[in-house]
């Protein structure tokens, strides 16, 4: 290329840089022309108008964010991490009041067929809460320090709905849990019953007591399913070295039970609020003691923490005749219900009471709410349980004084 030709080109670039610029000029004159800049006004006042209602949002939700009762703050090592199965039922949920306000991490699995998320609601969204839907039967991958395993329908009706899923519940939902436990080496307390005595012959029962139970009867899903529950925690035991506890509970109340399970408690009260006769099954001469639920708790978290790991019972031993509780409630209530009596129930124990030395000497524990205070609390969440349709009206029990 000649120099001249180099000239030429040169000049032709420069000539169309300024073109291309003044062309820029002249666009950038026009984009600022009057109506754009109005637009652009508009534009920023819309931007100002939005920022002003999403404020206002933030300030609705901050003031509608849910409150939580407020837990004691744990360092590190002392804060566990706690899986409750079956944690949204009636025990399983005081339970977990109690540790939450402890401080704990509290994971609860349940697979809601007697539990209910209103037992629990209060705490979700909890930084220290989870729950976990799942069903036991399906073993579990977790890492926790230690396992309260309430997970199985207690009361007869529940129970007795499917026999064979209550069985595979506290056999293989106990192996899986086992499993766990060894796995990420926790303890696990078994919640075990007073029905691996069946109908004892030996009275009051101490934990010594191999029991009287009946193999092939309709409560045996049950209580032959918490005696194998029982023996696989010390098969784990022995052969496996983990960490087990068992609770043997006795007949729990309060807050938070079913209204339709069946039992003596809440039948009773539940005629007694509606006017209708008292229904005792037999004579009404069977005996029963029953514990208020957070003496309960109580126990179930000294055991988990001490070093036993035989079989305990957690019972009130203040017994009475099945007849004295009906009109206890019948009182209580302020009731003009009648007492009748039907045919006894197949297999019903004619005598129950908890001896509960043990618990006393190793755990230092015993129960301190007195029958009828803890009678006075259920009455009142059933009393609202019975409204909370025709008032519409939610009935959530929270943990509260009773603590
Ligand atoms: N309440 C008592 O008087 C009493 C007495 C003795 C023993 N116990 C034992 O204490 C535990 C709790 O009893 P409760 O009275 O709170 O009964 P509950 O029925 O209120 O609670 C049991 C919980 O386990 C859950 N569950 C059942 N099967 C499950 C499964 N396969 N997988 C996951 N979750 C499952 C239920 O949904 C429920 O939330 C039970 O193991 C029971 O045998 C209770």
């Amino acid at each position: 290329m000649s120099p001249r030709t180099i000239r030429c080109v040169f000049l032709l670039i420069i000539a169309t840089i300024i073109i291309v610029v003044a062309r820029h000029e002249f666009t950038v004159d026009s984009v600022l022309n009057k109506s754009v800049i109005n637009e652009i006004v508009r534009k920023i006042q819309r931007l100002q108008f939005e920022n002003t209602n999403l404020r206002q949002k933030v300030e609705i939700m901050d003031a509608e964010k849910k409150k939580y009762l407020p837990v004691k703050f744990l360092a590190e090592k002392n804060r566990k991490r706690i899986l409750i199965t079956g944690g949204a039922g009636f025990v399983g949920s005081h339970l977990v009041d109690r540790l939450m306000l402890m401080g704990h991490e509290v994971t609860v699995v349940d697979n809601f067929f007697t539990g209910r998320k209103r037992n629990i609601e209060h705490w979700i969204g909890h930084e220290n809460f989870e729950l976990i839907h799942h069903d036991v039967v399906t073993p579990l991958f977790i890492e926790v320090d230690q396992i309260y395993h309430l997970a199985c329908p207690a009361s007869p009706p529940h129970y007795m709905y499917n026999p064979v899923k209550t069985i595979k519940t506290s056999s293989i939902g106990t192996l899986n849990m086992l499993g766990l436990a060894k796995r990420v080496s926790a303890t696990l307390l078994l919640a075990s019953t007073s029905e691996v005595y069946g109908d004892p012959e030996e009275h009051p029962q101490k934990e010594t007591y191999w029991g009287h139970v009946n193999p092939i009867g309709p409560r045996a899903c049950y209580d032959e399913g918490k005696r194998v529950a029982e023996t696989m925690c010390y098969a784990y035991k022995s052969q496996s070295g983990v960490k087990v506890r068992v609770a043997r509970i006795f007949n729990t109340f309060g807050p938070r039970m079913h209204m339709a399970d069946g039992r003596v408690v809440s039948n009773f009260i539940l005629q007694a609020l509606q006017g209708e006769a008292i229904t005792i099954y037999g004579k009404g001469e069977q005996t029963r003691s029953f514990q208020y639920v957070t003496d309960l708790v109580s126990g179930l978290i000294a055991l988990m923490n001490s070093d036993e790991s035989s079989p305990v019972n957690l019972g009130n031993p203040d017994e009475h005749t099945i007849l004295q509780f009906a009109e206890l409630i019948k009182d209580v209530t302020n009731s003009t219900s009648v007492i009748i009596h039907k045919d006894a129930a197949t297999d019903d124990p004619r005598k129950r009471k908890p001896d509960i030395s043990k618990a006393r000497r190793i755990l230092g524990w015993q129960p301190i709410v007195p029958l009828k205070d803890g009678l006075s609390k259920t009455i009142a969440y059933f009393k609202a349980e019975l409204e909370q349709e025709s008032k519409n009206k939610r009935n959530v029990f929270l943990p509260g004084d009773e603590l």
